[in-house]
């Protein structure tokens, strides 16, 4: 059985409204959940799991698990990918420094790729062959699918910051990338590094 993580609206509230916040997390996000938990039940391995083997599942029901458990993962990655702590000086940074030159050229990169998807879907920092990329991926498409290690995720379905920001989509990017956790993602980037 997939639960949701838990999260604390309070942290983001600078960058995301609560009623954006809650339609997101008890609607959208719970609707992705409740759909997994129907399609395969008494499953025993993680999300990522799912993804990774989505070939061992009934054809027929393949790709509306795929689209669910991506809808899953992105989410709560998106979740994580947030909170309202200065970030300390870490791994992950120094390595992204390395090969972006500097914080202002990856922060830069960052925000252009998302200014530019077009439709439903994420910005991701990814790991690929132990480099980074910023990559576009729509709808619920994951970075798993592609043999890539998804480390900070961005949504950008307009349920994500129509109710705070409108049409204001580079606002919601920018300020996004204010509250970016990088304590989280160098968590995940040491673990599988
Ligand atoms: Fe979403």
């Amino acid at each position: 059985m997939f639960k949701k993580i838990k999260l604390d609206y309070s942290t983001l509230e600078p960058v995301i409204n609560d009623k954006n916040l809650d339609l997101h997390y008890n609607k959208h996000y719970q609707k992705y959940v409740d759909n997994l938990n129907n399609l395969i039940k008494d499953y025993n391995g993680s999300v990522i799991d799912v993804i990774k083997n989505i070939d061992s599942f009934d054809k027929d029901k393949r790709s509306q698990i795929l689209v669910n458990a991506g809808g899953v993962y992105n989410h709560e990655l998106y979740f994580r990918s947030m909170n309202d702590k200065p970030y300390t000086n870490n791994k992950l940074l120094d390595d992204i420094i390395k090969q972006y030159g500097t914080y202002d050229n990856f922060k830069k990169l960052f925000i252009d790729t998302a200014n530019k998807l077009v439709g439903s879907g994420y910005t991701f920092l990814v790991l690929k062959d132990n480099k980074f990329d910023i990559i576009n991926l729509p709808n619920q498409d994951n970075p798993y699918s592609y043999d890539m290690m998804p480390l900070i995720a961005l949504d950008l379905w307009e349920h994500a910051y129509y109710l705070t920001y409108y049409n204001d989509r580079l606002k919601y990017i920018n300020n996004f990338f204010s509250i970016i956790n990088y304590d989280y993602a160098n968590r995940l980037y040491e673990e599988n590094k």
